[in-house]
């Protein structure tokens, strides 16, 4: 058994979106526990001179259960004997029966090649195995235990409301990026994982060439890359790092980006040079990613219908990567 009191480090291993959760369960798992935390994507984790630990505890995310990457990252950790647990949506998978713990997302079989309810459900698992491990370790108290397991409850309605809104908007802000020649998502803190996530679901499903970057990194290169009419997703929901992540914008905008601002409701930001503005439910700083993830993925998929490009099987991609 695992002790999480005996837990020396977790490590969070994955491939694309699943990694993608894995950065959001670091900045979690950070503040709600004391455990040093690591991420790691699977084909980089498996061919590392990685310093295997019995104390540690190896975490695999993988919607399909049979990803090569994640499933050699796992064997390599079996043969060293190390503990391991795994986050997946099939519970026969060759990465389930694998490892020494399973915890099962119950998303129910996803089509599409590019993952949406699999990756709200790989980062829910995480979200509660990071409050479970805390409060077995008494690093939270039992009052912002239930009040996190409560905010949690308010959470399918809160992305129901969220999908509502957008519906009317996404496809409008979509027309923006059918000639764009690339787009940029931003974001600092647990925004900066989803602006990665936002940036894969734009490239995988229309194609666009897309980066998700630190918000902060900006003038450390990539602020090059802005000019006249690029659209630039700025995620800033109303957290510590908003003041900062506004500043990052109107440097975008100074360069003549067509920015889409994500932020909280009754947070607008007044400024005629922001394209749009989209607003979601203010919630607890800790469910934001579940949240902002709602647009992101509506956009791309409106981009891509617009192109008339195949949802569910965009180009050169397979549901699951079954070989290197
Ligand atoms: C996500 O939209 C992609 N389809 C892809 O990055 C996927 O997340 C990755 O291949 C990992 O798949 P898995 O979760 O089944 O291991």
């Amino acid at each position: 058994p695992i002790d999480p009191k005996d837990i020396k480090k977790i490590i969070l291993i994955g491939c694309g979106s699943a990694y993608h959760s894995c950065v959001t369960a670091k900045y979690w798992f950070e503040e709600l526990t004391n455990i040093p935390i690591e991420i790691d994507i699977a084909s980089e984790f498996r061919y590392r001179k990685i310093k295997l630990n019995k104390k540690n505890l190896y975490v695999f995310v993988s919607q399909s259960g049979e990803t090569a990457d994640t499933f050699a990252a796992l064997d390599l950790c079996k043969k060293n004997k190390v503990k391991t647990c795994s986050i997946v949506n099939v519970v026969e998978s060759s990465i389930a029966r694998s490892s020494d713990f399973v915890l099962p997302i119950h998303a129910g079989p996803e089509i599409g090649v590019a993952s949406t309810k699999a990756f709200i459900g790989q980062m829910l698992v995480l979200y509660i195995l990071g409050i479970k491990i805390s409060e077995v370790r008494k690093e939270i108290s039992k009052l912002d235990y239930e009040k996190k397991i409560n905010d949690l409850k308010k959470l399918p309605d809160l992305i129901k409301e969220t999908l509502n809104y957008c519906q009317d908007y996404t496809p409008i802000i979509a027309k923006d990026f059918l000639n764009a020649k690339g787009a940029m998502f931003l974001g600092r803190g647990l925004s900066f994982p989803i602006a990665l996530e936002g940036a894969l679901k734009l490239k995988e499903l229309s194609y666009l060439h897309a980066e998700g970057y630190a918000a902060g990194e900006m003038k450390h290169g990539p602020l090059a890359l802005i000019e006249e009419g690029l659209p630039v997703v700025i995620l800033a929901p109303k957290d510590r790092y908003f003041e900062k992540t506004i500043s990052n914008m109107q440097e975008v905008i100074a360069r003549g980006g067509k920015v889409i601002l994500i932020t909280n409701e009754n947070n607008k930001i007044i400024s005629e040079n922001v394209r749009f503005t989209l607003e979601i439910p203010m919630t607890d700083d800790h469910l934001t990613p579940f949240l902002m993830t709602i647009p992101l993925q509506l956009l791309a998929y409106h981009v891509a219908s617009l192109k008339n490009y195949d949802i569910d099987k965009p180009r050169n991609l397979a549901k699951s990567v079954t070989v290197e």
